[in-house]
């Protein structure tokens, strides 16, 4: 078999009718199971945060064999006329993924701006007042830019969504975080209880660990959501690491329905210990 067989994919851009994405995701989960159960290859589903609806269904081949042999299937043919039936498939592309990339979404927009360090590169190099003002000036351009995008990036909704993942049966208090990177792409993250208590993470760092572990340096905003009246702030553990690698993020508080507010992380954690401080 050509080595290239093995890296084969398609990509499809799907927008998903409104009010159908419970559907859709459980018609990827029956082409996803498909998939394996046929060895054609497998599948991954991922949503685009930036648009509302829209997800990337990703088909990763055994080889050009099996790809040729999904396609005929009559099993395929099925759940592809039910997919046309809730989205409209934009485009697909057919390819071969090139050597040693790893296919994600969070790369799609892989433009870091040149000024923006992230905590981590600040912890190397002093760029700032002892007294915590990290973020100044330019510094935030980057941000605001895309936030100013039209159709820019709901963040709240990413949180939202990311909050109904949350395993809390011991508080049961879930909470969803949804961080914005310096490329534009969104991390998610929901807070992980654990029968000791002390093992449990909330969303936020979750979200951050999340954000790190791939790669990502540059953070601009987090959105945060709870079920609760008054706004559910970061707690002090999780400021003190928002603040390590995003420095002075946007933080906007929302419940399930409304935003509760804005803040500047430098406010909520007032003369922070940094590297700088080392
Ligand atoms: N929690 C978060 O995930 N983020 C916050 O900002 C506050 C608290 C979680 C931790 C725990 O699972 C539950 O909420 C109750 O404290």
């Amino acid at each position: 078999m050509d080595k290239s067989d093995s890296r084969r994919l398609s990509v499809a851009i799907v927008d998903v009718v409104e009010g159908r994405e419970d559907d859709f995701r459980t018609l990827a989960t029956h082409f996803e199971a498909l998939l394996i159960r046929k060895e054609y290859g497998r599948m991954e589903v991922i949503r685009d945060e930036s648009r509302p609806r829209r997800f990337y269904a990703v088909r990763f081949w055994a080889d050009a064999a099996a790809a040729a042999r999904c396609h005929g299937d009559r099993e395929t043919q099925t759940l592809t006329t039910q997919l046309y039936q809730l989205s409209r498939v934009m485009h697909v592309v057919n390819g071969v993924r090139p050597e040693g990339l790893r296919l994600q979404l969070d790369d799609r927009r892989a433009h870091v701006d040149a000024d923006r360090r992230s905590g981590f590169d600040r912890r190397v190099q002093d760029v700032g007042r002892a007294e915590g003002d990290r973020r100044t000036g330019d510094r935030r351009v980057g941000a605001r830019r895309l936030r100013e995008r039209a159709g820019g990036i709901d963040l709240v909704a990413a949180a939202r969504r990311a909050r109904e993942h949350a395993d809390a049966p011991y508080s049961e208090f879930k909470v969803g975080a949804a961080l914005e990177t310096g490329s534009g792409a969104v991390v998610t993250g929901c807070n992980i209880e654990n029968a000791t208590y002390g093992l449990t993470i909330c969303a936020e760092r979750v979200a951050m660990f999340k954000a790190l572990s791939e790669g990502h340096r540059v953070f601009t905003r987090i959105a945060i959501v709870a079920d609760t009246e008054s706004p559910t702030p970061p707690c002090g553990a999780c400021r003190q690491i928002l603040w390590e690698f995003g420095g002075n993020l946007e933080i906007e508080l929302a419940n399930l329905t409304v935003s509760k507010g804005k803040h500047e992380l430098r406010n909520l954690l007032p003369l922070p210990f940094d590297a700088r401080l080392l």
